[in-house]
C-alpha cells in the first residue's frame, strides 16, 4: 500500500489518486518493482485537494486521518510505504519525524512494515533522489518475497 499527501487537481477532477505527472512516477515506480497499478493499493492522507495546492494543515489532516485509518483496516497490507512527509507524520503521529532520516528504514506498524521514502513530486523536483527511491523500493520487494517465501514453508 502506497500513501501520498493529498490530491491535486487532476485527481481531484478523476476522483482518483496519483493521475497528474507524480502519478505517472508513481507507476513507473510500480511497475520497475514488477508490479502492475491494479495489485498495489493507493491511497492519500487527506481527502480534497487543499486550495491553491498548500499542504494539508494539521486540522484536515485529523479530520481525514479517521477515512485512511479505515482503509488500513479494510486492506490489511503487509507492507505501507509512506511517500513524503505529511503521510509519514500523519501515520506515527509526530510532527517532528523527517522523511529524510527515517527513509529506507522499516519500522513496524500497526501489524504491517513501514517504508517511508520520498515522494513522487519531490523526485521530479530532485531527480537525484530517484536512485534513494529505488533503493527503499527494492528492500521493500525483498521483504515481500521474504514473507511469500516464509509463508510457503509453513
Ligand atoms: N500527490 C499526492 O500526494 N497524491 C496524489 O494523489 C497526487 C499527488
Amino acid at each position: 500500500m502506497f500513501i501520498g499527501e493529498g490530491p491535486g487537481e487532476q485527481e481531484d477532477r478523476s476522483g482518483r489518486p496519483f493521475v497528474g505527472k507524480a502519478g505517472e512516477l508513481l507507476d513507473k515506480i510500480i511497475e520497475a518493482m514488477g508490479f502492475k497499478r491494479s495489485e498495489v493499493y493507493i491511497a492519500n492522507v487527506v481527502k480534497c485537494r487543499p486550495p491553491e495546492n498548500r499542504a494539508p494543515e494539521n486540522d484536515e489532516v485529523r479530520e481525514c486521518e479517521k477515512f485512511l485509518f479505515r482503509q488500513l483496516e479494510a486492506i490489511r497490507p503487509r507492507i505501507v510505504v509512506a511517500l513524503g512527509g505529511t503521510a509519514l507524520k500523519c501515520l506515527l503521529h509526530d510532527e517532528e519525524v523527517r522523511i529524510s532520516r527515517l527513509r529506507g528504514t522499516f519500522t513496524d506498524y500497526r501489524g504491517a512494515r513501514l517504508m517511508p521514502t520520498f515522494h513522487p513530486a519531490y523526485l521530479l523536483r530532485n531527480p537525484e533522489a530517484k536512485k534513494d527511491v529505488w533503493n527503499d523500493m527494492k528492500k521493500v520487494k525483498a521483504q515481500l518475497e521474504a514473507d511469500l517465501a516464509s509463508s510457503a514453508s509453513i
